[in-house]
């Protein structure tokens, strides 16, 4: 395993794995640099004229990996990357841990995207040089958190206080269990829409009473939020979206159904189209509400609502280009960022390694799943004694672990 170079504790030389590989202080002084990149994004720097990024992209992408490059290059740097994995050695069978290892002697920093969970912690732990984790399968996508919080922050002036509602699909989707631990961090209310059974998994929602004290408010349907008078002559029973809670919301954060992540076409066939956002829903909103999308769009998001000017996708997606030099140039050690050490690296200092007592991540999502020569390590959770998250893949499971 690689020994990774860090400075001291500031953000220089850092993986950033998880929206918990960051501190708030870390996040705040990012956003101050993104500021102060946005005012520089159509030029170019010398910043990291010395330093070269590796993007590994196993899954599609157009705002990440374009923002990612595009960022590299406004600072200056050079990009080496592979429009196809399966053009590389990939194909031949070579592992993860091995193509990180050639990618860190020809690179300064690795940014990777995976259709497994866990993917860019194991992808970290092999290389040398920081690794930015771009996506791994439904489990986390740190960097647009980033820039999700950032857009809040610049167009609503705080993050703090601000009702968010994550509308769809909320088991799948990586961007909102990222975005619902930043939006706990800063203070948010979160209020969960999703379709039944794509709601926001449960450790999630665990964590999120356990770390924050958080309990978001549910719903099943955008469609059929009803008056409180008619949904006490309907009887109704299950918590209903009315037009007088829409008018308490100050952001609507809406996502994709995750078509790539269903286990049958029967499933997502059930799923799709279950949910949009119109202009005539958005009447019943607050002048004043933000309509945010991670993109891309099929068919939750009508093309009517460009015309609002609540609708802030769009500038969202542009955002994603200083947030990202600020935290290339951060991570590179050329910018200096608050340095606060981060929440996640004081649990991990616990970790056991499993692998002698043959336990596994029983997650068939987990990245150990197919690359079988990684450890079985896992961190104890806080307060429960039988159970332990898997260092890659963060899910939990019942396990007995010494906590010596
Ligand atoms: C998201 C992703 O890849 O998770 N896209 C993005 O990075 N902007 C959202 C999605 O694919 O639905």
């Amino acid at each position: 395993m690689a020994a990774k170079r860090s400075h001291g504790r500031s953000l220089a030389g850092r993986d950033v794995v998880s929206i918990f590989d960051l501190s708030d202080a870390e996040i705040e002084s990012l956003f101050a640099l993104a500021d102060e990149m946005s005012r520089q994004s159509r030029t170019r720097s010398d910043l990291c004229a010395d330093k070269i990024l590796a993007s590994l992209f196993y899954e599609p992408s157009t705002r990440t990996r374009f923002s990612f490059e595009s960022a590299m290059l406004r600072l200056g740097g050079g990009i080496i990357s592979c429009a196809d994995v399966q053009a590389s050695s990939v194909a031949k069978g070579e592992t993860l841990a091995d193509t990180v290892r050639i990618l860190h002697s020809y690179a300064d920093i690795i940014v990777i995207r995976h259709p497994l969970e866990g993917s860019a912690q194991a992808a970290a732990d092999y290389s040398s040089v920081p690794v930015i984790n771009a996506g791994d399968g439904p489990h986390e996508h740190p960097t647009q958190t980033l820039l999700d919080l950032y857009t809040i922050r610049r167009e609503k002036g705080s993050i703090a206080g601000a009702s968010v509602a994550l509308v769809g699909d909320l088991k799948h989707g990586r961007t909102a269990h990222s975005l619902a631990f930043g939006l706990a961090r800063f203070g948010a209310k979160i209020i969960c829409i999703a379709p039944a059974g794509l709601e926001m998994p449960a450790e999630i929602l665990e964590r999120l009473e356990r770390d924050f004290n958080l309990r978001p408010e549910f719903y099943h349907s955008l469609a059929d939020f009803v008056s409180e008078p008619n949904r006490l002559a309907a009887r109704i029973k299950e918590p209903v979206l009315t037009a007088e809670i829409l008018k308490l919301i100050d952001v609507i954060y809406v996502t994709r159904v995750q078509k790539e992540r269903f286990k049958s076409q029967k499933e997502f066939e059930a799923a799709k189209g279950s949910y949009a956002i119109t202009s005539t829903l958005l009447r019943r909103a607050r002048p004043d509400t933000l309509i945010m999308h991670p993109l891309p769009r099929v068919d939750e998001l009508a093309y009517e609502v460009d015309l609002d000017p609540r609708a802030a996708y769009f500038r969202q997606a542009s955002y994603g280009l200083p947030v990202r030099m600020a935290l290339l140039a951060a991570v590179l050690g050329k910018r200096k960022t608050k340095a606060q050490p981060s929440p996640e690296a004081a649990g991990r200092t616990s970790e056991v390694d499993l692998t002698s007592a043959g336990i596994h991540c029983q997650n068939p999502g987990c990245i150990t799943t197919t690359e079988v020569y990684l450890r079985a390590r896992f961190i104890p959770v806080p307060d429960k004694p039988k159970r332990a998250s898997c260092h890659y893949c963060g899910q939990e499971m019942s396990v007995s672990v010494s906590r010596e």
